[in-house]
């Protein structure tokens, strides 16, 4: 692996630990992107990750653990989220469950919610960090707010890479698109597509409740229209590129194509880096190809609908 110029060299695992316990903030790689990771119940950590990302503190984070036995100490667990755990963990499932361990978990970290968000990253680079602290850490996803995640060590340093103490490099992210969150409260409803899908979900919970809309503060507080938004305007659902626009084909070659053979897969695991390296080339906008919409097309056309600044 080699790194751009002035990159730092990549901390080991106990550096990174014991950066955590220290209470610095530290790039975490997942199976799904890269976080920028604190203690859960360090107030002050949780603070610097909201000041480091420039994002809102409205917007509560995940909490992520080693087991699903540490999950069930820190929020309730009913038979419909312990299925969900079981059918999922370690993997891109994030559960929204109401919170029992308040101090573990800080009022920043929820917002202020008296629900907490939870997962078991399916990553062995995160898993050994989780078990060596026994502790929730929170981290999202590691660029500065608004802007796409970043899903390899480089660009997660060239993100925040200078708010954090220690950084670790777990390779590209195989995943590449963020969890899927599902609140299990009165019902089970589905607040952000992502990498596992909405029929995988309901194929163990039966049919999910929609997020009651955009604007759904309450259930749904970090869904911002504009997000993961290279500098260049995207133009979505292109058939062909104008002069000028660097082009994401699906089924088709090129630079920048999520990929040539249509696999929605590989179009997940590319999206975020294909958008860094398109806007790299300075281009007067980026136009990315229709992509279909069942299975993992729900949560690439999401995050290519907030990329372009609309949602609808
Ligand atoms: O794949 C992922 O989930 C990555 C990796 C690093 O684990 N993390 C990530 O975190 O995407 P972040 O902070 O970028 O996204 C967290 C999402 C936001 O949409 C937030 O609003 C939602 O989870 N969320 C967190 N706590 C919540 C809560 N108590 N109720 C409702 N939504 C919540
Ligand atoms: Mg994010």
């Amino acid at each position: 692996m080699s790194y751009r110029p002035g990159m730092p060299a990549p901390a080991d695992i106990a550096d990174a630990v014991a950066a955590l316990q220290e209470g610095q903030l530290v790039i975490l790689p997942t199976e799904t992107v890269y976080g920028l990771a604190a203690d859960a119940g360090d107030a002050q950590a949780v603070a610097a990750i909201f000041e480091a990302k420039g994002r809102p503190r409205f917007n509560p984070l995940i909490s992520h653990v080693a087991s699903a036995a540490q999950a069930e100490r820190l929020a309730v667990f009913d038979e419909r989220a312990r299925a969900l755990a079981k059918a999922f963990w370690p993997g891109p499932l994030t559960l929204v469950l109401p919170v029992q361990d308040r101090e573990a978990i800080s009022d920043l970290a929820r917002a202020g919610l008296e629900t907490a968000a939870i997962r078991v990253p399916a990553h062995p680079v995160a898993l050994a960090v989780l078990e060596a602290v026994d502790r929730p850490i929170v981290a999202p996803s590691a660029n500065r707010s608004g802007r796409p995640s970043p899903t390899t060590y480089c660009d997660a340093i060239e993100e925040t890479g200078a708010f954090a103490a220690a950084a670790l490099d777990g390779g590209p992210c195989e995943v590449g698109l963020e969890s899927t969150v599902v609140a299990v409260l009165d019902d089970v409803r589905l607040l952000r597509p992502g990498a596992v899908t909405r029929d995988q979900i309901e194929a163990v919970v039966g049919p999910l409740a929609e997020a009651e809309g955009e604007g759904d503060a309450k259930r749904s507080p970090g869904r911002l229209a504009l997000h993961y938004a290279p500098d260049a305007p995207v133009r979505i659902n292109a058939e062909a590129p104008r002069e000028g626009e660097a082009y994401l084909g699906f089924g088709t070659p090129g630079p920048f194509s999520l990929s040539p053979t249509g696999d929605l897969r590989e179009a997940a695991a590319n999206l975020f880096r294909r958008l860094r390296e398109a806007d790299r080339s300075k281009p007067t906008g980026i136009a990315v190809a229709p992509i279909p919409t069942e299975g993992l097309g729900e949560a690439i056309n999401d995050r290519l609908k907030r990329a372009a600044g609309f949602v609808g």
